[in-house]
């Protein structure tokens, strides 16, 4: 538990209005400067915020938030407070919470924070039960952990609840299957599938900052090094450019055909995780599966290798079966623990294997956080304006939504672009026009 846990009730009528669970509520000025320099950078949610503050489209709301808590998402939250909704935020992962971010959520925007970074599983549950126990009306959610525990133990609140929002790869995998398997109980929209998400936040935020993280954790020189990423996706291709671009030899791993072939027309060495273990001087999985690096490549790596996971949970490395083949493990730096195997080769792993992005760098830059959560703001407006023809199934995000969000972006970066002549227009609307 935080040294600043708090409920506040109306002097009024004594009704408890607010309360949250924070590390400190003294870092709020220093977080309530982080907020303002991210915000900057995200325009787009920037003129959300000033209409919603004029229409108030979210009046009356009650929406839980489970995301990371950082400077990015405090913005995102003071949107969804100024379109008139009551907001409540826990924590998506425990070691990404920026604990300056929450206390200056809690105390300069009287938002109900629930999220302490460090935080053990208990309190991790403890705060997700914390804001279900407001009964909410919206969910919003990053790796489907809100979803999760509402539909299997706060059923009793299902009922009220209009939607939700899910912002992460996966998330809406959990989603999807949960919706296949008929247990869905409301609509959800996918945040994550608009193009104005993945093309950017997964791509060039993942590939910046997961580099950031484990630079930060080891102050290792990329040029030179051979980088293992496990996974191109989206996310893989991000870091897999971006450790090129510091002068990395890629090697890249995966399990889809064309996802592979693609990584080879890119441009990297393709090969099983069990080739590529002894070759890697760092590894990164992206993958969102489990036991990707197993103890029989964890015992084929060089002795120094680094090792550590960008994906959305901390299951892509088999950690506990490498506690216990090591002979010892012991904290090397912050962020970095060594595991001595009975070779005696070192292994550092970074994080505990929690994404390294949130956990040792600060996660995306604002800059495309502002496309990701202009998604969320809107598509929570789009929820309510819709939901009398929405079913208990993942939508995908309107079309519209995304292209205006990529206007919005495209006019505060300054750039222009053409618009079709009518002759083009017109052909592009033709089949009798050939040769
Ligand atoms: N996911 C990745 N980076 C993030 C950030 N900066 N804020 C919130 N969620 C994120």
């Amino acid at each position: 538990m935080g040294k600043n846990r708090q409920s506040q009730r109306s002097p009024k009528t004594s009704k408890l209005v607010m309360t949250y669970d924070i590390k400190d509520l003294s870092l709020a000025d220093k977080g309530k400067q982080r907020i303002d320099w991210a915000e900057k950078d995200m325009p787009v949610l920037r003129s959300i915020r000033d209409s919603f503050t004029k229409k108030k489209p979210l009046s009356g709301l009650r929406i839980a938030a489970c995301l990371h808590v950082t400077t990015e998402t405090a913005n995102l939250m003071r949107t969804l407070k100024a379109g008139g909704a009551q907001v409540l935020l826990c924590a998506s992962n425990p070691l990404s919470t920026q604990d300056d971010a929450a206390a200056s959520l809690a105390k300069h925007d009287e938002i109900s924070v629930f999220a302490i970074k460090g935080e053990n599983k208990d309190t991790y549950y403890g705060h997700i039960h914390s804001v279900l126990d407001a009964k909410p009306t919206i969910t919003m959610d990053d790796g489907a952990d809100l979803v999760s525990v509402l539909h299997t133990k706060k059923t009793g609140l299902i009922g009220d609840i209009l939607g939700g929002t899910e912002e992460t790869t996966t998330g809406v995998i959990r989603l999807r299957s949960m919706s296949e398997k008929g247990v869905l109980q409301y609509p959800i929209i996918a945040v994550n599938d608009a193009k104005t998400k993945h093309f950017f936040d997964n791509r060039y935020g993942t590939g910046q900052s997961t580099l950031d993280g484990i630079i930060r954790a080891t102050n290792k020189l990329m040029a030179g090094s051979v980088f293992v990423v496990s996974g191109y996706g989206w996310c893989g291709r991000g870091l897999a450019m971006r450790a090129r671009g510091m002068g990395a030899r890629v090697i890249v791993t995966e399990i889809n055909p064309l996802s592979a072939l693609e990584a080879v027309m890119d441009g990297y060495q393709v090969m099983p995780i069990d080739e590529a273990a002894p070759l890697g001087d760092v590894f990164c999985t992206v993958t969102g599966d489990v036991n990707v690096i197993r103890t029989e490549h964890f015992e084929r790596m060089k002795d120094g290798a680094i090792v550590s996971n960008s994906g959305h949970f901390n299951v892509e490395l088999e950690l506990e079966k490498l506690g216990r083949l090591a002979k010892s493990k012991k904290e090397v730096k912050e962020f970095v623990e060594e595991y001595t195997l009975s070779s005696g080769k070192r292994i550092y792993v970074l994080a505990e294997g929690r994404l390294v992005n949130l956990s040792v760098a600060e996660g995306h830059p604002a800059s495309v956080m502002d496309m990701s959560f202009a998604n969320q703001a809107l598509c929570i407006e789009y929820l309510v304006k819709n939901r009398p023809s929405l079913q208990n199934k993942v939508y995908s995000v309107p079309e519209d939504i995304d292209r205006n969000i990529a206007r919005l972006k495209l006019q505060a970066m300054g750039v222009k672009i053409d618009t079709l002549t009518s002759e083009q227009e017109k052909y592009l609307h033709s089949w009798e026009l050939g040769t």
